[in-house]
């Protein structure tokens, strides 16, 4: 699908034409932050860190928030804290980034395929709910594009099983679900700040935990099992580690980054919803281009704005000539040679995957784009 010469990430982020699909927004205040942390002295985890976290409280609405090095490291840690190991199974989505699935794998538990809503690409409850079963540790739920799942339905199955829920909110900072920030819902959410995300630190991520026990343990394995808080003076050499951990850890060069954006974060969201909201408006009636479905019990972050088109190979060919860059964003995981065990008939994803089409809607798109995307779209429609 790329131009000739054109890398991916070029691609993606519009190349030479006129309308990216992803941008990475950089406030000018970062330089002045980064100075300040690149020659304080110290770069490692440190207060930046802790003031990143505090300030991240009233926007996961829990105060048990770990920042660490990506949000593929959120999973990981939050499949070891719900202990979810050999012989356990994780019920789980095929219909999002793999860094939600490879993690499961990597604990040597089996993945089960839960079905997705075909109007929203998030998780169907009910199908969860069928594919519950004595080996069940955990369920990972993808917020497809920002939008909130059954977040109620699924921590009810959770509460009923024992089973630990776990939220993929790496599209999602910023939703809300029945009047409370993503993050407060269930045992564990796990977000991303890498490039394109609504905030970036470059590469980073957040654990958000609902138990303080939960937190604590993490706290421990986000940096090989030890303590960083203690109060020794050589922790590195005294510690005694009783269970073994990762290197996770964010570092306070991003946590400043981090600091900046989130100074920000509120007008972009703000900025994604009203142009999803625009799109809403003008694709109502068209015929063969249909808008997927949001939550009424919540907000969506609006990071993607997907549409489900039949002819989508003629659409892509359409907008490509319009100057419009579009992307699937992800394709379906369960295809993939890692993934053969699990393979089970999943309809919902079936009617998804072959026609799911993502639109720019970002907070960088200008009143003509998004009037030239609104034509293209239509036009398309007509056609
Ligand atoms: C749904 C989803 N989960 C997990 C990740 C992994 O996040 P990171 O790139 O911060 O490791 C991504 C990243 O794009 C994602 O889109």
């Amino acid at each position: 699908m790329t131009a000739k010469n054109e890398s991916i990430s070029e691609w993606l982020s519009g190349g030479g034409r006129a309308i990216p699909l992803f941008k990475v927004f950089m406030p000018a205040g970062v330089l002045d932050a980064l100075k300040d942390v690149l020659y304080s002295g110290y770069i490692g985890e440190g207060p930046r860190v802790a003031e990143f976290e505090r300030r991240l409280v009233p926007w996961l609405g829990t105060e048990h928030i770990l920042a660490l090095n990506s949000g593929t490291s959120a999973i990981h840690l939050a499949l070891r804290l719900a202990d979810v190991g050999p012989g356990d199974d994780v019920i789980s989505s095929p219909m999002t980034c793999v860094a939600t699935n490879e993690p499961i794998l990597e604990r040597g538990a089996r993945v089960v395929w839960a079905d997705i809503d075909p109007w929203t690409g998030n998780m169907d409850a009910a199908d969860v709910a069928r594919k519950i079963g004595p080996r069940t540790k955990a369920v990972i739920a993808v917020h497809w594009g920002g939008n909130p799942c059954d977040l109620g339905a699924l921590n009810a199955i959770g509460r009923e099983h024992g089973v630990r829920i776990i939220e993929d909110a790496c599209h999602a900072f910023g939703a809300r679900y029945r009047g409370a920030p993503v993050g407060s819902h269930s045992d564990f959410a796990c977000f991303s700040f890498q490039a394109i995300k609504e905030i970036t630190t470059v590469d980073g991520g957040a654990l958000a935990c609902r138990s303080e026990n939960d937190a604590e343990r993490g706290r421990l394995l986000r940096w090989y099992g030890i303590d960083r808080r203690s109060k020794r003076k050589d922790f590195r050499c005294e510690a005694d580690i009783v269970e073994h951990g990762y290197k996770f850890h964010m570092h306070d060069v991003a946590a400043a980054i981090g600091l900046e954006q989130l100074k920000h974060v509120a007008g972009n969201l703000a900025k994604h919803r009203a142009h999803a909201a625009r799109y809403d408006e003008a694709f109502a009636g068209l015929k063969t281009v249909t808008p997927l479905k949001r939550t009424d019990a919540g907000e969506s972050a609006c990071w993607l704005y997907t549409l489900r088109v039949r002819r989508r190979a003629a659409f892509v060919r359409a907008m490509d000539e319009a100057g419009i860059t579009v992307s699937q964003v992800h394709a379906r995981n369960d295809k993939h040679t890692i993934f053969r065990e699990s393979a089970r008939p999943l309809p919902g994803v079936d009617a998804f995957a072959a026609e799911h089409i993502c639109i720019p809607v970002g907070w960088w798109l200008t009143e003509e784009q998004l009037a030239c995307i609104i034509e293209a779209v239509c036009r398309f429609d007509g056609n």
